[in-house]
């Protein structure tokens, strides 16, 4: 049951940050139409649960403009692949076109004029292109995500193992459900937030032998780390299958993370999002099955020996 006339679009819908954002808004009693790239189970999910699903690809202007259509505030958020500027102009044209209010952008904490990862200097630019709009903006640049722990995770037998080119180097992973909660708060009401940039961190800094030991900890088996170098890393994504834009990011911004770049905390989840972060603990045991099976990026042995 809807309370009101607002209707939010959220993009990337059926993504980490989106799904959670859809359900937030729906459970709030909000009209959302979930843009998605393509129409399937996760889809289908948003739908049981009262959004209004719409298929499309963001690098297409009629279809992005389809979707605005009586929006009041929508959520940009596009995947590590090509194409980031081309789909923010689009996103800002067809926004300013339908009269859309405001709009949460999803960017990196590595956003930077001098980022040497592509990704990082697409967000950037993006940032710098909305910020030239009428819209009033908002922009999110998070840290590392939680779900790294299993996307990063090598299942050899009963361990676990995490092969990264992260030394001992801390950060906060931050959860997809915690970012939710700041994107939809500030969708609801986005004035005090334009122009503003937001860094996003999870419950506390940890380095990768103490993620290790907590991951070991919720999951009740051994778990290591085994620090890589930043060359062994980016041979074992492409053994993995990694496509070249995704390894030319994750091999940067792995340089960044060790230049602090990906470090720090602040209160600004529970702030704007109403409650503290979850803590790494908590994500893990909330995906515990997937950690039986190697993740997608994971640098397994016949991985590394590739590499
Ligand atoms: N992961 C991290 O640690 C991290 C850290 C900081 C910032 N970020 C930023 O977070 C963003 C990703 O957010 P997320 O993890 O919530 O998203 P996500 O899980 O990667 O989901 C992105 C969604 O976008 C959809 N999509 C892909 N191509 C599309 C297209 N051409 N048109 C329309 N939809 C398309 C995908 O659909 P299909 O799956 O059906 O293709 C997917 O559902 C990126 O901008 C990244 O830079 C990530």
């Amino acid at each position: 049951m809807t309370t009101d006339t607002e209707l939010f679009l959220i993009t990337g819908a059926a993504g980490k940050t989106g799904a959670h954002t859809v359900e937030l808004l729906l459970e709030r009693g909000h009209q959302v139409r979930a843009l998605v790239h393509a129409v399937d189970e996760r889809a289908s999910r948003l739908a049981e649960h009262g959004a209004e699903i719409v298929a499309g690809d963001l690098l297409d202007f009629s279809a992005v403009s389809s979707a605005m259509r009586g929006v009041t505030a929508a959520y940009l958020c596009y995947p590590i692949t090509p194409g980031l500027v081309d789909v923010t102009a689009i996103f800002a044209q067809a926004a300013s076109e339908a009269g859309v209010h405001a709009v949460v952008n999803m960017s990196q904490i590595s956003a930077r004029r001098e980022a040497k990862s592509d990704s990082a200097r697409a967000h950037w630019i993006s940032e710098r292109m909305l910020d030239r709009t009428t819209l009033v903006t908002t922009h999110l640049r998070p840290t590392f995500f939680t779900n790294w722990q299993y996307d990063f995770w090598v299942r050899q037998g009963n361990e676990g193992i995490y092969r990264l080119p992260f030394g001992d180097v801390r950060h906060a992973p931050i959860d997809a459900a915690d970012q939710a909660r700041v994107i939809a708060a500030i969708l609801q009401n986005p004035r005090p937030h334009d122009r503003q940039i937001y860094p996003l961190y999870g419950d506390k800094e940890l380095n990768y032998y103490e993620i290790a030991a907590k991951v070991q900890e919720t999951l009740g088996i051994p778990v290591r780390y085994e620090p890589i170098d930043i060359p062994t890393f980016a041979a074992g994504l492409v053994a993995a299958g990694v496509l070249p834009f995704r390894v030319q990011h994750l091999s940067s911004v792995a340089q960044d993370y060790l230049d602090g770049v990906f470090s720090g905390t602040n209160n600004l989840v529970e702030v704007i999002g109403g409650t503290k972060p979850r803590t790494i603990e908590d994500s893990v045991a909330a995906t515990r099955s997937l950690f039986e099976t190697d993740g997608v990026c994971g640098i397994t042995d016949a991985r590394l020996h590739a590499a």
